[in-house]
């Protein structure tokens, strides 16, 4: 019966297939195949053909021996594609509105300290604006900046007509109160979605949040834009931060999953993981997530941009994600890859709150 098969060696636990339409878990119980149907295009179970391959999951020392079938590969959930054709939407929009009432959706970004990281991502939001027509604010702020005159900026910026939404890059200095700045931005512009009354009513029945935070809103429209349902599915998000983790749980639960969070003191997270249908990963440690943690069919977002050395890479570094993909996409139906997955969304969803922003400023549909 037990004729093709997948086995994880190492610190994997061990996940076998059956040829008869069933997945064979580690503990001898076999789960029948509607069990863990996402609804996405599930991949057929691997056929009797398999092949041994060494996998190796950069970032971990580690090297497993798995059965694989050489086939059986997940989807992949383009990210980069999808968040090109929003901001091509995003454009022909910006461009209507200006036609109809000459105005200009616009986008402040306060920059303080030098970190390198953060100037890139400003200078990326900045060419992101121009590409599909939305003016864009730039504050550069030096490091030893008071936080009053973070303060003052943010004022200004609130008043503006011109803008119609205000992003302050974090992290900020350590000499100010990321709470206070944050929750100076006027509620009407908060295109991060990180304002307290913004994640409160994401958090309630019956509230809408003007804006929800851009990572996890981008993980969700990967969802919808590749026709995976969300109702009724077991979901895990892992990871509990305020900008991506718990938005992310939120959201699939309004969008009626069943959620649970694993965070860094969730013990049998690997367990908890592989009962999910869909996994969102957020936790920001290179290939945490194994296949053995994933479900046959399970849909996979991963969140984490994690940098781990590569010889081969002229940086001598290169980016992976939180989920070791050479082994997750083996498992899984669909499956977002790093880079290119999640990261060009969370741009693509600042640019579309913000036109949202300007569009309800201005009543105009
Ligand atoms: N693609 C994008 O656009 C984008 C945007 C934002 C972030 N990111 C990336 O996403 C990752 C997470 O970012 P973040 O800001 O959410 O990170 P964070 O604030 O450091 O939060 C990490 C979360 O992971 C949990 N965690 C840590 N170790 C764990 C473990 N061994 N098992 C289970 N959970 C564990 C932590 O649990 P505790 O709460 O218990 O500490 C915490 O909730 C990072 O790689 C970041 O670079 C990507």
């Amino acid at each position: 019966m037990n004729s093709a098969r997948m086995i994880f060696t190492s610190d994997c636990s061990t996940v076998s297939y059956s040829s008869s339409g069933t997945h064979l878990l580690s503990s001898g119980f076999v789960l029948p195949r509607r069990y863990y149907s996402t609804g996405f295009n599930p991949l057929p179970l691997p056929s009797l053909r398999t092949q041994s391959l060494p996998l190796r999951c950069s970032g971990s020392s580690f090297v497993s021996s798995v059965s694989v079938n050489p086939e059986a590969c997940a989807k992949v959930i383009d990210g980069k594609a999808t968040a090109k054709q929003i901001r091509e939407e995003i454009a022909i929009e910006v461009s209507r509105m200006m036609d109809a009432i000459g105005v200009v959706p616009g986008l402040a970004v306060i920059l303080v300290g030098d970190r390198k990281d953060s100037a890139t991502y400003v200078r990326n939001k900045k060419k992101a604006c121009e590409s599909v027509g939305i003016k864009s604010f730039e504050v550069n702020l030096p490091e030893n900046t008071q936080e009053e005159e973070v303060l003052k900026f943010i004022e200004g910026f609130n008043e503006d007509p011109a803008v119609h939404g205000i992003l302050v890059q974090l992290p900020l200095p350590s000499h100010m109160n990321e709470q206070s700045v944050l929750n100076a931005v006027s509620i009407e512009k908060d295109v991060d979605g990180f304002h307290p009354l913004n994640i409160g009513r994401l958090a309630m029945r019956g509230r809408e949040p003007s804006f929800v935070p851009c990572t996890p809103k981008g993980c969700i429209e990967l969802l919808h834009r590749y026709n995976i349902d969300i109702k009724g599915k077991r979901a895990v998000v892992i990871g509990r931060s305020n900008i991506v983790g718990m938005p992310a749980a939120l959201l699939l639960q309004r969008e009626d999953a069943t959620i649970t969070i694993v965070h860094s003191r969730t013990p049998n997270a690997e367990e908890i993981t592989r009962q999910a249908d869909i996994i969102i990963a957020a936790v920001g440690r290179a290939n945490m997530v194994r296949g053995s943690w994933v479900k046959p069919g399970a849909v996979i977002i991963d969140v984490g941009i994690n940098p781990v050395e590569d010889a081969k890479n002229s940086k001598g570094y290169k980016l992976v994600g939180d989920v070791c993909y050479d082994e997750a996409c083996k498992v899984a139906s669909a499956i977002t890859p790093v880079p290119g997955g999640v990261g060009p969304m969370t741009i693509a969803m600042l640019l579309s709150n913000t036109l949202t922003s300007a569009r309800r400023a201005h009543d105009f549909r």
